[in-house]
C-alpha cells in the first residue's frame, strides 16, 4: 500500500505501523521506547507525528499504515510533544556525558542534538539510586536509566526469561527484580539482550569492555575470540543441546579437520574465557567437542569444496597437526600437495607424544583418513631433502612443519648414566612398544603435561613406583590441575617445590638426590633464582630418570633456513622463511605449545601459501548453512546454579594397567544437559541495532 510522509510518497506493508514504514523508507522519526525487534508501548512520545484527519499528535510507533494516508513528522503538535517529552527525560538524566562509555554510540544523546533540546526548562532532580554492581556480568547504573522499559521487553518477549520488570522503591521506580533478590536467583540466563536493547549506557556488561582493541563481537562472545582457530562454539553448543551433533561437528570443521582429536586432548583456552566462569564453573566445551565428533558423521562433507587443480606443487615437511593442517586447506585449494614425514605413522606429537590412554590412536587415524581423502598425499618413513632441494625438483613451495621432537637434557651430574631417559624417546617408543626392562622405580623431572604423560605411562609399563619432582609448588606446576589429580590418583608420588640435585650410581642410576625449594622465582632478567632449605636433601632410590623439562626442534640447521635462538625457524608475520617460497609454522618456530595453536598456524600458513601461489588465500568454508538461532530462551529452573559436568574416568586400579582411554565420552543426554548451561552469549549479537539520526 501508498501513503506520504512529509509529502514523500512510500510503499508499506499492511499491518507496519507508521513509525517502522517510515524507518525503512529512509525518513527518520526519533523513538526511544520503540525498538525494532520489540512490540511498541508508546511510552516516550518521541515518535510523535501528526496525520491529517487527526486532531492531535500521535505515537507514530502505534498506528498502522492505511493506504492514502498522510503523515507530517515535523508538524507544530508533534514537535511540541516531542520536545516535551524529550525536556522531560533529560530533567532526571545526568547532565554530563562524556564520562558514560556509550558517549557517541548513546541513542538518547543522538536523539536530544537531532531536536536541539536541552534539559534547562526544567528544574533538575538528580536521582541518587546507587550503581548495582552486586551481579556477575551485569552492572545496572540507575542514574542513566530512562525508564523506557526495552529491558524489560527483551527480557519478557524476546527471552521468555521474565526476570526483569519495573520496580517501585523509595527513590522511585526502577527496573530489577521483584523483592530485589540478585539477578541469579531470579533466574537471569546472563543472555545480555537488556544490554542490547538498552538506548543509553544504563544496562552495561561488567566483564568484556577491558580489551578495547578486541571487536565487540570478541568482547561479547570470549569463548570463540580465544579459540587460536576461532570455532564458533556458541553454534555448536546450541546443536549439541539439541542432540544435533552432525551439525554440531559440520560448525567445528568448518575451522579445523581435528574435531575428536581436540576433544581429547584441547588445552580448552576457550574454557577460561567461557563467561560462566563468573556464576561458577565454566561449560565442559572441550569434551562436549568431542561427544559431538565421536558419532562420526560424514554429513559435513556434502558441502566439502576440492577446488580444481590449480598445477601447482606443494610440500610439507613433518605430518603434524600443523602440517597436516596446512595440507588439508592446501589441497582443498587445488594444489597438488605432498607430505612428508621420518616416522611410520602421520601425527607428529599427537602421535608419538601424547599417550594413547589420552588420544586413541583410532582417533588419530579416523582424522588423518579424512586429509587424504580430500587428495593430501603422504609418504612415511620418509626424510625429506632440505627445501631447497624440494624446490629445485619442482615444488612451488615448501612448509616446514617438523615440530619439536629433541628432548632436553638438563646439565645435571649423573645426565649420563645408563637408565637416563629424555620424554621424547620415552614416549614414542612406548607408542611403538618398543620399552622393555622399564625399572620397578622411575623418577620424572619436570611440571608440566609431559611429565605426566611419562609418569602414567610408566605406571601403565610396570612401573610400581613414580616419582615426579619439580622446582614449582603444586598450584605453581605448568600441568593441568585435572593430570595431576589423575596422576596422583593412580599413585603417582609428586615432589613439588623440590630441585633436583643430582643423580645418583656409578654406570647406572641408583637415585635421584632432591632438595626443598625455599623460593623459586624468575629475576628481572628472566633468570630463574632458587634458594634451598638447608638440612632437607634426601635420595630418592630410583632404577630410571626421565627427563621431561622441555624439547626443541631436532636438525634445524640441515634445513638451510635462517633459525631464531639456534634451533627455530624464522618466519616473518606470513609464516614466511628467509628462504623465498619456503615457510614454516607450528612448534618448530615458536617452541612447544599448544595443539590447537599448531593447527591455528597451519591454517594461517595455508592462507599465505595460497597467495603465495597465485590463489586469493581464502579458506573459510560453510559445511552447514547458517540458521538464524531462536532467540527464545525461556525459564530454566536454578539456570544460574547447575553444575558443570564432566565424562566419566576409568577407575584408577584399572585404568594404570592398560593404555585404555581413561576419559569416557558424554553420552547424548549428559551433553545435552551440559550444553544447556552455554549463556549462548552470541545471541545478542543478532539483536538489532537501532540507526542514529546521522545514519539516515
Ligand atoms: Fe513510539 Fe516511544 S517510540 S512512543
Amino acid at each position: 500500500m501508498w501513503l506520504t510522509i512529509n509529502d514523500k510518497q512510500i510503499e508499506a506493508n499492511e499491518g507496519m505501523s507508521i513509525l517502522n514504514a517510515a524507518l525503512g523508507a529512509g525518513i527518520y522519526i526519533p523513538h526511544l521506547c520503540g525498538h525494532p525487534d520489540l512490540e511498541a508501548v508508546g511510552g516516550c512520545r518521541l515518535c510523535s507525528v501528526e496525520i491529517d484527519g487527526m486532531e492531535e499528535a500521535v505515537p507514530s510507533c502505534m498506528i498502522k499504515v492505511q493506504e492514502g494516508m498522510k503523515v507530517t513528522v515535523h508538524g507544530p503538535k508533534a514537535e511540541r510533544t516531542r520536545k516535551t517529552a524529550m525536556e522531560l527525560i533529560l530533567a532526571t538524566h545526568p547532565a554530563d556525558c562524556t564520562g558514560c562509555p556509550k558517549y557517541g554510540k548513546c541513542e538518547l544523546q543522538s536523539m536530544y542534538q537531532y531536536l536541539g533540546v536541552g534539559p534547562e526548562r526544567w528544574k533538575k532532580k538528580s536521582r541518587t539510586v546507587p550503581t548495582d554492581d552486586s551481579n556477575p556480568l551485569i552492572r545496572h547504573l540507575f542514574t542513566r536509566c530512562v525508564r523506557c522499559g526495552r529491558c524489560v521487553r527483551a527480557c519478557r518477549e524476546l527471552r521468555g526469561v521474565k526476570v526483569l520488570d519495573f520496580q517501585r522503591t523509595q527513590e522511585g521506580v526502577r527496573i530489577g527484580t521483584g523483592g530485589n533478590i540478585s539477578l541469579k536467583e531470579a533466574g537471569c540466563k546472563f543472555c545480555g539482550a537488556c544490554i542490547e536493547v538498552c538506548p543509553t549506557g544504563s544496562i552495561m556488561d561488567a566483564l568484556g569492555q577491558i580489551n578495547e582493541e578486541a571487536s565487540y563481537g570478541e568482547r561479547v562472545v570470549p569463548c570463540k575470540a580465544a579459540c587460536p582457530a576461532h570455532t564458533d562454539i556458541p553454534r555448536y553448543l546450541r546443536y549439541i543441546k539439541e542432540g544435533e551433533y552432525e551439525k554440531a561437528t559440520a560448525v567445528i570443521r568448518e575451522k579445523l579437520p581435528f574435531p575428536e582429536a581436540l576433544g581429547c586432548i584441547c588445552n580448552h583456552v576457550c574454557e577460561t574465557a567461557c563467561k560462566r566462569n563468573e556464576l561458577g564453573e565454566p561449560l565442559s566445551i572441550c569434551k562436549l567437542k568431542r561427544a559431538a565428533a565421536s558419532v562420526h558423521s560424514d554429513d559435513w562433507k556434502k558441502n566439502r569444496k576440492i577446488a580444481d587443480s590449480t598445477g601447482k606443487k606443494v610440500a610439507v615437511i613433518g605430518a603434524g597437526p600443523a602440517g597436516l593442517t596446512a595440507a588439508y586447506y592446501l589441497a582443498k585449494k587445488g594444489h597438488e600437495v605432498t607430505v612428508f614425514e621420518i616416522n611410520e605413522k602421520a601425527g607428529g606429537q599427537c602421535r608419538y607424544g601424547i599417550p594413547s590412554y589420552r588420544l586413541p590412536d583410532e582417533v588419530m587415524d579416523r582424522e588423518i583418513d579424512d586429509i587424504l581423502e580430500v587428495g593430501v598425499q603422504l609418504k612415511v618413513n620418509t626424510t625429506a631433502e632440505a627445501p631447497e632441494v624440494l624446490l629445485k625438483q619442482g615444488y612451488d613451495t615448501v612448509l616446514i612443519a617438523t615440530g619439536t621432537h629433541k628432548g632436553t637434557l638438563l646439565p645435571l651430574e649423573g645426565n649420563k648414566l645408563s637408565g637416563v631417559i629424555l620424554n621424547t624417546d620415552f614416549l614414542k617408543n612406548a607408542r611403538r612398544n618398543q620399552i622393555r626392562n622399564l625399572g620397578k622405580k622411575v623418577m620424572v623431572l619436570g611440571g608440566g603435561n609431559v611429565a605426566y604423560d611419562c609418569a602414567r605411562t610408566a605406571l601403565r609399563l610396570g612401573a610400581e613406583e613414580v616419582h615426579i619432582a619439580c622446582l614449582e609448588s603444586r598450584d605453581k606446576m605448568t600441568a593441568a590441575a585435572e593430570e595431576i589429580q589423575e596422576g596422583c590418583d593412580e599413585g603417582v608420588i609428586l615432589h613439588s617445590g623440590h630441585s633436583f640435585l643430582r643423580i645418583t650410581g656409578d654406570t647406572k642410576v641408583q637415585g635421584v638426590e632432591l632438595q626443598k625449594v625455599e623460593k623459586f622465582y624468575f629475576d628481572e632478567n628472566r633468570k630463574a633464582v632458587i634458594e634451598l632449605v638447608e638440612g632437607s636433601r634426601e635420595i630418592i632410590p630410583v632404577d630410571h630418570v626421565i627427563f621431561a623439562v622441555g624439547q626443541a626442534p631436532d636438525e634445524t640447521e640441515k634445513l638451510g633456513v635462517e633459525l631464531n635462538h639456534g634451533f627455530y625457524v624464522k618466519v616473518n608475520s606470513s609464516f614466511a622463511t628467509n628462504l623465498p617460497g619456503v615457510y614454516g609454522a607450528g612448534d618448530v618456530v615458536t617452541g612447544t605449545r599448544s595443539v590447537i595453536e599448531a593447527i591455528a598456524a597451519g591454517r594461517q600458513s595455508a592462507v599465505e601459501m595460497d597467495r603465495y601461489l597465485g590463489g586469493d588465500g581464502d579458506i573459510s568454508e560453510e559445511l552447514l548453512e547458517k540458521e538464524t538461532a531462536d532467540p527464545f530462551l525461556g525459564r530454566t529452573k536454578d539456570f544460574g546454579n547447575l553444575e558443570r559436568l564432566s565424562p566419566p574416568l576409568l577407575d584408577p586400579q584399572e585404568r594404570k594397567n592398560s593404555f585404555d582411554a581413561v576419559e569416557q565420552t558424554f553420552t547424548c543426554e549428559e551433553a545435552k544437559c551440559e550444553a544447556r548451561r552455554c549463556l549462548q552469549c552470541d545471541l545478542r549479537l543478532n539483536v538489532t541495532n537501532p540507526k542514529l539520526w546521522n545514519e539516515y
